[in-house]
């Protein structure tokens, strides 16, 4: 099998400090992996160089996607090929509906296609549709609605950065529901976590410490390394849910 994102060599400096230490890791179509690792350990740095965000492509190294460096795209190429990412803090955009904020990166275009993903993430359409993406929606109804967008993007690649954080038990769960349609569609899924519950979720995973990969394997092995294995640092490399 031909990995979706190939990592290699990545190297990046920012504000004079080594944020990712020559790290290779590959994505595999239609998986679902974890980058885990504690506060500050470059995983959110990984994601944007994937994303290709301003700011995060002076890179040393290789990013691919389907075998192809992707140094010269910027983000709406990456957009383009079907990279996506759902934040850690969903983006704004007061006064846009919900509706046309769930189909602004949809091929289609209709009512039905936003009810459906709206749906998916346990939102009630004739609630939602009409209100307008602000801030009378709470933190877990925008995580839900940013992941409806991408359900419809129809994306090859999902990064999710914590998606756990700000939101309550329900809302996790259709969370992860959707993570699930959206791999029986074929995507590939990341998760970028430092929470067992989300790695838990994961098919295979990385542990990350200080901007470097220091095991891959399967998720349950990983969990075991999770809270005993850190580069000598000052993280406190700590599970949060009682030291799992
Ligand atoms: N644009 C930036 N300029 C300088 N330092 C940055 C920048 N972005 C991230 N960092 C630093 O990189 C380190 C890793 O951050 P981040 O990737 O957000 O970690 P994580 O997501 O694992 O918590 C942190 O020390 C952070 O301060
Ligand atoms: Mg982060």
């Amino acid at each position: 099998m031909d990995s979706i994102i190939a990592v290699r060599d990545l190297t990046l400096n920012l504000g004079g400090d080594r944020i990712l230490d020559d790290m290779t890791l590959d994505l595999w179509p239609g998986h679902v992996h974890a980058v885990v690792g504690p506060n500050g350990a470059g995983k959110s740095t990984l994601a944007s160089c994937i994303m290709g965000l301003p700011g995060y492509r002076g890179y040393e190294g290789r990013i691919l996607f389907e075998g192809r460096d992707m140094a010269d795209m910027g983000v709406d190429e990456r957009a383009h090929l079907g990279i996506t990412m759902a934040w850690q803090e969903p983006a704004r955009f007061e006064g846009l509906s919900v509706r046309k904020f769930v189909l602004c990166g949809s091929p289609r275009d209709d009512e039905e296609t936003a009810a459906e993903a709206l749906e998916l993430v346990g939102l009630s359409p004739d609630t939602y549709l009409e209100r307008a993406v602000d801030d009378t929606l709470s933190g877990g109804e925008r995580k839900r609605i940013e992941l409806a967008s991408i359900l419809t993007m129809q994306p090859k690649l999902v990064m999710m950065d914590e998606p756990d954080s700000g939101i309550d038990v329900e809302a996790l769960r259709r969370i992860f529901e959707a993570m699930r349609e959206l791999r029986a569609k074929g995507a590939t899924v990341l998760l970028i976590t430092h929470s067992v519950t989300v790695l838990e979720q994961a098919d295979h995973a990385f542990l990350m410490c200080c901007g470097r990969i220091l095991e891959k394997g399967e998720t349950e092995e990983i969990k075991k390394f999770f809270g005993e294995k850190c580069l000598p640092c000052d993280h406190q490399n700590r599970p949060e849910e009682g030291g799992r």
